[in-house]
């Protein structure tokens, strides 16, 4: 063998050596724990022969606890770059193979440089977590690590997409970056997030819980709202992240990828000229007037298991990839809570930060009220909706249905919220409250007399707040060409260092 065939020889070795990380016998636990190793993701993720792997041979340096004894080629995390079905991505998936996936300050330093490179080339950074969390072995060093990577989390936030997977445990302060990030999937019964494990909560509070209890995939899927998406199986999760980069573009200087579609602009749906009930009380389902909008009826949601008051997510409307904010009158009227507000501002914030046009459909009674929402600062959470939808500059294009009352009604996208086109259906009921709660306070007043003032769309429309009173089933037609016409849209912000959003 010339001198020239062994180094490539001994290359090919170390790279076969590197991409069985801590070897088959953990190799083999994994997957007796129904997950799959790094690189099984990274391949499920990108697309075929697209990933070019960076610091395949770095190692860590740690030289406490006999650690210098061990060294694995590429450490604890695979990190590069690919493609998505096209699109550039940069990539981190944690190697739980490797000492537990846990993060050393190299690992930290591999994973800083694909956060760096996606910002610069102006791509969307995703991590696939499965660590134990801080090396223990390597104390202050791994949190520094830590440290390194929350500040990249926090400038690269509105600048390119950030989406986290978590699938497998993430725990301690790990659970940061994620929480810093744009999206976070998780997968059930195999992974889960919370801040200390089921031991310490028992020995500090005396709670007894199990860890999918205090932080499985349904709890935050469901309770907390940490996470945005919960699959069922790791395949299912990564499907879910390409889908969602299919709506949302490279970075915050760019639009959106369009999706050519065969569905007519000019649709109209004879269905919506029936769907608001004649009792007020009554519920229907905004999901088939989603359904019914949106180009072939697709809709991709975000939060689909938390706050389903409000429905969030995205969709194409002629092409366009769209943020649909809805309230879900099948559920507690389609009331703003403490979560509704928080689910919605989250994602107005985002659509905002990547030019994504606004579309919103309004049917909300009020915000709940009460001593919990009162004590859970309904006040300030309330704000943030508020807030996100008040400085938003991308086109919002709004179409109130049914109810649209009080602090709620200038909430959900208002025209004194810089609201761009703001449409109402004749069930439009744009008013400071219901007829019975309004005749309750003034003395005096008919319930007929106030119905036939303020329950309907004219008083908005006589004024000027709402551009038009459309018929339901032209509501697909006439939110396109209004988004059309506001491709152009241009709208500064007054100079500052940068907002103060009432967290
Ligand atoms: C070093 C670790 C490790 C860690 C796991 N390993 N976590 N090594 N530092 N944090 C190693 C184990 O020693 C083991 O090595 C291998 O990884 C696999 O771990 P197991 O325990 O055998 O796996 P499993 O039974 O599946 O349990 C996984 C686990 C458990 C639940 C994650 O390992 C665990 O509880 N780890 C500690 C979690 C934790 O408390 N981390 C620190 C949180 S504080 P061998 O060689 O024996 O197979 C923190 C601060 C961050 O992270 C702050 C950021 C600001």
């Amino acid at each position: 063998m010339s001198i020239q065939q062994d180094n490539i020889a001994r290359l090919v070795e170390r790279r076969a050596a590197a991409r069985l990380g801590g070897g088959e016998k953990r190799i083999e636990a994994q997957h007796s724990k129904g997950k799959l190793t790094a690189r099984e993701r990274l391949d499920l993720l990108l697309d075929a022969g697209s990933f070019e792997e960076f610091d395949m041979f770095v190692q860590h340096r740690c030289t406490n606890f006999g650690m210098d004894a061990s060294h694995i080629d590429g450490d604890g995390v695979v990190t590069g770059q690919g493609t998505i079905n096209g699109r550039l991505v940069y990539v981190f998936a944690q190697d739980f193979t490797v000492n537990g996936g846990s993060l050393s300050k190299t690992m930290s330093e591999k994973i800083c440089k694909v956060m760096d490179m996606a910002a610069r080339n102006g791509a969307p950074c995703i991590g696939l977590n499965d660590s134990g969390g801080a090396r223990i072995q390597e104390g202050i060093d791994s949190l520094a690590g830590y440290g390194e990577i929350f500040e990249r989390n926090i400038l690269s936030s509105g600048v390119v997409p950030q989406i986290s997977g978590i699938f497998g445990p993430c725990a301690g302060g790990a659970v940061y970056s994620p929480a810093l990030t744009d999206f976070t999937l998780m997968v059930k019964d195999t992974s889960y997030m919370f801040l200390t494990g089921p031991a310490v909560v028992k020995s500090v509070t005396g709670e007894e819980v199990s860890q999918e209890e205090l932080g499985g995939a349904s709890v935050h899927a469901g309770k907390s709202g940490v996470a945005h998406f919960c699959a069922e199986s790791e395949q299912e999760g990564i499907e879910t992240i390409k889908k969602l980069l299919s709506f949302i573009p490279q970075n915050n200087m760019e639009a959106a990828p369009e999706r050519p579609t065969n569905d007519p602009a000019g649709r109209t749906d004879d269905s919506l000229n029936e769907i608001i009930p004649d009792n007020p009380n009554k519920a229907y389902d905004m999901y088939k007037v989603i359904g019914a909008v949106v180009d072939d009826g697709e809709f991709f949601e975000i939060h689909k298991d938390f706050a389903k008051n409000i429905i969030v997510g995205f969709a194409h409307m002629g092409g366009r990839s769209v943020g649909i904010v809805a309230n879900q009158p099948g559920v507690l009227a389609g009331v703003l809570d403490i979560n509704a507000s928080r689910k919605a501002a989250r994602f107005v914030r985002f659509c905002d930060a990547f030019n994504i046009p606004l579309v919103t459909l309004v049917d909300v009674p009020g915000f709940l009220c009460g001593t919990q929402q009162e004590y859970g600062a309904i006040i300030t959470n309330g704000a943030k909706l508020l807030y996100a939808y008040g400085e938003a500059t991308v086109p919002k294009v709004t179409v109130t249905l049914r109810k649209s009352y009080g602090g709620a009604h200038i909430v959900m996208s208002c025209k004194q919220l810089r609201g761009d086109v703001n449409y109402a259906w004749p069930s439009a009921e744009i008013a400071v409250m219901g007829a019975k709660g309004a005749v309750g306070i003034l003395k005096g007043v008919e319930e007929q007399e106030y119905n036939d003032l303020f329950c309907n769309p004219y008083q908005a429309a006589q004024k000027g707040y709402i551009e038009d009173v459309i018929e339901p089933r032209n509501t697909r037609f006439r939110v396109i060409r209004a988004l059309e016409t506001l491709d152009g849209k241009r709208q500064e912000m007054p100079a500052k260092k940068h907002d103060n959003l009432p967290l």
